[in-house]
């Protein structure tokens, strides 16, 4: 296992290297938005998705870092953008983030959810940089012929109504309900969390030259880490360390939030994380084989601890 941290660590910088080049410059009369962005963007974090991206754009064959850097950069522009908005007063009202103050503590509510904006738009600019490097990549088949407007397809809808926005408003019109059933939940997890995963993921993978059947295999192998991360994520809300996890614990008891721990209880929890990473894994046999890294990631992510 310390081999395998050590490994994280390396992949951990080689991606913030990457995130890190395509931030825009603090200048003009627009700084203090670029400020609270890159306040926001730089506070660390796991990077999961962008690895997550490129490991998958590995696996299936992808060498051209000029292809999937600026996609990397934009998911993790958007997921921090998704941050940023969760904490604000209107919704988590969390201080805490990535173990600093939240972009709204530091840069007011206004620049905050400014900076979100400059974040959703920025992730879109930067995406659209990877263009002129996929002009030879081959057809998907007969309905897409273009994998690079197709990648842009997956980032946008997947961070949108169908995705990420959709589950945080069901999670938003879900807090202080306690009827909620199990498929609420489920759609609640599969969109506010799963989709972003799922869109690294399969973005990966189409930019690599993946065909429509392996795609399909990795959009579920993106679901089921998705609500097992999730479900982790609602569990170190109980049980986690403050300092460790870099956010408040307890904020979802705050903000009367239906969690698969409060639905389920804490162990089912915990039975569940295990049994959609272990489906993960093995879908992930059969979509590639070298896959020792992106097993073992999926494998932390069950006993992660932040
Ligand atoms: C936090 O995501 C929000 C959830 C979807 C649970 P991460 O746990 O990946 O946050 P960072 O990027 O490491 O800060
Ligand atoms: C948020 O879920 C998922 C997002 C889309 C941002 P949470 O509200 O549980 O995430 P944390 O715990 O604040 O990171
Ligand atoms: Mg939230
Ligand atoms: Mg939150
Ligand atoms: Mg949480």
């Amino acid at each position: 296992m310390s081999e395998f941290n050590d490994t994280l660590k390396t992949k951990v910088s080689e991606c913030e290297g990457l995130i890190n080049s395509f931030l825009p410059k603090e200048e003009g009369y627009q700084k203090k938005v670029i400020e609270a962005m890159n306040y926001s963007i730089m506070a660390g974090g796991k990077r999961l998705r962008p690895m997550l991206m490129l490991e998958f754009y590995r696996l299936l064959g992808g060498r051209d870092e000029k292809v999937i850097a600026p996609f990397m950069a934009a998911m993790e522009m958007i997921h921090t953008y998704s941050l940023v908005h969760d904490d604000l007063p209107a919704m988590d009202n969390d201080e805490y983030r990535r173990g600093r103050k939240t972009t709204h503590i530091v840069y007011g509510p206004g620049m905050a959810t400014l900076a979100g904006d400059g974040l959703l738009n920025y992730a879109f600019e930067t995406a659209l940089k990877a263009y002129p490097y996929c002009k030879n990549l081959p057809e998907l088949d007969d309905e897409i012929e273009d994998r690079f407007v197709y990648a842009l397809h997956i980032l946008s809808s997947k961070a949108g109504i169908y995705g990420m926005v959709g589950g945080q408003c069901a999670d938003i019109e879900c807090e202080g309900r306690q009827d909620i059933t199990s498929h609420e939940l489920l759609f609640i997890h599969e969109n506010k969390t799963g989709a972003l995963i799922e869109a690294s993921m399969m973005i990966g993978a189409v930019l690599s030259g993946a065909d429509k059947e392996k795609l399909s295999m990795i959009e579920k192998i993106g679901s089921n880490v998705g609500i097992a991360f999730q479900i982790q994520d609602d569990i170190l809300d109980v049980e986690g360390d403050e300092s460790v996890i870099g956010k408040p614990v307890g904020s979802d008891e705050k903000n009367e939030k239906v969690t698969y721990v409060t639905l389920h209880g804490m162990e089912a929890s915990k039975q569940e994380v295990k049994r959609l990473s272990k489906e993960a894994e093995s879908l992930l046999e059969k979509v590639g084989e070298d896959n020792k890294f992106l097993s073992e990631l999926i494998e932390y992510l069950i006993s992660r601890n932040k």
